[in-house]
């Protein structure tokens, strides 16, 4: 159905997507400004639309709390929401879904942890996709991935990290966020527990949530995670795996100093522990700052890490490729999994990868991306100048995408970050990594320097407290 104009229209929309299920029976539907807003439509016509149905015996207006779906309506649907909430998976924290919800408006968005399609090798990849031979990718792959893939990220490894690592020693995942899935599921069991940095990446606190894995929480400063607390940590908890994120790390742009990794390797080997290392925003060295440490896999006997990497970061998170690098007898472990799971990655987003991998273009590319990083960092921190007025605190990040501000105060993050929703500015707050109230994750890449620019102002109105609407 088109989108809705009038009243009629709208009423029809509404009756439709209820009766398919987009809300269920006993939650709510989306507030009267929110529908409004995403229409394009004024709220009296949602208003008259809500009341419309609610003439129509389909919904209950509740004082105060919004117009939610008759639960009665069970009588012709079945109880979704109780499969749902018996099912393994725990649904996304609400302040995910706020970001969520403000990304669909128009505005500036800071949140996003990708650098966006303007460094996206795009020529580069079509030349490479019309040579692939499709007859080659589209049969059923061996789950460890295309052995042409599997070779290429080995060589890249080499030339990238100089680790050595065999072909058959690289699992190729959909992403980093499928390793990090296959490690849980394929290693852990409900009620272990594992150490893991705090703040840390949200996707993979939500995963562990949901395979009933509990965290315990590394604390950080700004070379990283603290070699002392892990050991008190470890005695205190004995957890069954350390899971770090080393380089760059997501949210805060820290990385792991030489001295602290050498430090954790020997405690973990001391305590034979394996470790985990996400190293998804390895390629996004910000030119000019100095070369990042080597990584753990490389300093720990290799048979103690398993490494996982990306092409998310420095190529397109679409292209949905990832990769496990780690002993033999694991990664074949993991495969089967993957081969019960969904058979493995799609052939041609492989080739993909595997012809960018091996073009004498990608050290062109990687290196591209990191002078346009020092570009969008120098101007972002520039026009961040009026935070430090409001006692805002950060450090210009050597890599990743993110700026991490301290911004301090009593307020709630949730309700910052509507203030800056209401000035039309999405970021990702420090609650949504497990940090506590205060802090701000602000993605300097995908925006122009003068769009940035212009939602910086805004933010820092919004924070103020200065636009609140
Ligand atoms: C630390 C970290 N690990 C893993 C991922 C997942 O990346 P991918 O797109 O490769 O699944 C992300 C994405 O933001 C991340 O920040």
């Amino acid at each position: 159905m088109n989108q809705p104009r009038t009243v009629r229209e709208l009423v029809e929309w509404l009756v439709s997507s209820i009766h398919e299920g987009v809300w269920l029976p006993a939650t709510p539907l989306p507030p009267e400004r929110g529908l409004a807003q995403q229409l394009g439509l004024n709220r009296s016509t949602v208003a008259t639309a809500y009341l419309e149905l609610q003439a129509r015996g389909l919904v209950d207006r509740r004082q105060g709390s919004g117009t939610y779906v008759r639960g009665d309506l069970w009588g012709i649907t079945p109880d979704w929401p109780r499969y749902m909430e018996r099912a393994a998976f725990r649904p996304l924290a609400p302040i995910a879904r706020q970001i969520a919800e403000a990304r669909q408006q128009d505005g500036w968005d800071f949140s996003e942890g990708d650098i966006g399609s303007d460094f996206w090798p795009l020529d580069t990849l079509e030349h490479l996709l019309a040579d692939v031979e499709l007859k080659k990718v589209l049969g059923y792959e061996n789950p460890l991935g295309l052995p042409a893939l599997c070779e290429a990220v080995s060589l890249e490894m080499k030339r990238h990290l100089d680790v050595d690592v065999d072909p058959g020693s690289v699992l190729i995942t959909a992403g980093a966020q499928q390793a990090l899935y296959l490690l849980a599921r394929g290693l852990l069991h409900p009620g272990d527990t594992i150490a893991i940095e705090k703040p840390s990446f949200y996707y993979s606190q939500a995963l562990f949530q949901s395979s009933g894995v509990r965290l315990v929480p590394i604390p950080m400063d700004k070379d990283g995670i603290l070699p002392d607390a892990l050991t008190q940590l470890i005695r205190n908890h004995r957890p069954s795996m350390v899971w770090l994120n080393p380089t760059y790390h997501n949210p805060t742009a820290t990385t792991l100093s030489l001295a602290r990794r050498h430090a954790v390797v020997a405690l973990c080997s001391t305590w034979n522990l394996p470790i985990v290392e996400d190293d998804a925003f390895a390629h996004l060295r910000v030119a000019g700052t100095p070369q990042m440490p080597p990584p753990l896999f490389r300093l720990a006997e290799q048979s103690s890490v398993l490494y996982v990497g990306s092409l998310s970061k420095i190529v397109a998170p679409g292209m949905r490729i990832g990769w496990i690098a780690g002993p033999r007898a694991i990664i074949a472990r993991l495969g089967e999994i993957r081969r019960q799971i969904d058979a493995g990655t799609p052939g041609l987003v492989q080739a993909l990868a595997a012809g960018l991998l091996a073009s004498s273009l990608w050290p062109n590319h990687v290196e591209a991306v990191s002078h346009a990083l020092r570009d969008r960092r120098d101007a972002f921190h520039r026009a961040l100048w009026g935070f430090a007025g409001l006692g805002a605190t950060w450090t210009p990040p050597a890599g990743g995408l993110h700026f991490w501000l301290n911004v301090g105060g009593s307020v709630p993050d949730h309700v910052r970050l509507q203030w800056a929703v209401n000035v039309g500015v999405t970021y990702a707050p420090g609650r949504l990594y497990g940090a506590d109230d205060g802090f701000v994750r602000l993605n300097y890449a995908r925006l122009s320097p003068g769009k940035a620019e212009r939602g910086l102002g805004r933010l820092k109105d919004a924070i103020n407290g200065e636009a609140v609407l």
